[in-house]
């Protein structure tokens, strides 16, 4: 399968939001839109009006990265104002089987997100349940930081689970990814690369989209 590219606009220029997507829409899969509160992040970047007039620029699938406190308050609304898939954090709810249903009921896809020191085994019981993983592997809050070696360990052993159960869940690689690290995170099960630097702030963005999409998993 190919992999799919998702631009993180959160590297764009934001006075700019409709033309930078216009711009990289035809070399990408995906638009990725991160919602940061202040809280569980040390950052606060977009919410709800700036996605409903998004949504209405681009026919791209919005994945919505929700890296916010109580996300259950605020699911049925990111749904509503255009989400295609919703990535809740493991680390902000003790409800996750709810909210991940509560996701699927409303028509989106449901990813859960790790953060780089919430550990793969903690998926056990949700696995089966959602429609993605969402791997972060920078702490999440800001665009353009180093890619953290020890992620493409979790790779792997996420995509064990998911081949050990006869499962085809998504994992989604965000943080750092690059020229450099593309290839080995498909090699290793990666199957949507989120990029914010890597298209936003590069020059050659479509000749490294264009290389990556050659890559091929397992
Ligand atoms: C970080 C965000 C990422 C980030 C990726 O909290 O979730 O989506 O924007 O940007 P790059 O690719 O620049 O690391
Ligand atoms: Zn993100």
């Amino acid at each position: 399968m190919m992999v799919k590219i998702a631009a993180s606009i959160l590297a764009c220029d934001l006075a700019r939001l409709a033309d930078e997507v216009k711009r990289v829409e035809e070399h990408i899969d995906m638009v990725h839109f991160d919602v940061m509160d202040g809280h569980f992040v040390p950052n606060i970047s977009f919410g709800l009006p700036v996605l409903k007039a998004l949504r209405k620029e681009t026919s791209l699938p919005i994945s919505v990265h929700l890296m916010i406190t109580n996300p259950e308050d605020y699911v049925d609304r990111f749904v509503e104002e255009g989400a295609d898939m919703v990535a809740v954090h493991y680390e902000t709810t003790p409800h996750l089987h709810r909210i991940v249903h509560r996701i699927k009921d409303l028509g989106a896809k449901a990813f859960v997100a790790l953060n780089p020191h919430t550990p793969v085994f903690l998926l056990s019981e949700i696995i089966t349940d959602v429609d993605g993983v969402l791997v972060m592997s920078v702490n999440p809050g800001f665009s353009g930081q180093r890619f953290i070696a020890r992620s493409l360990e979790k790779i792997r052993s996420l995509k064990k689970m998911i081949r050990d159960l006869g499962l085809e869940t998504e994992i989604m690689v965000d943080g750092g990814v690059n020229e450099e690290n593309a290839s080995i995170l498909i090699k290793n099960g990666a199957t949507i690369l989120v990029m914010g630097y890597g298209i936003f702030k590069n020059e050659n963005y479509v000749e490294l989209v264009r290389s990556i999409k050659q890559e091929r998993g397992e």
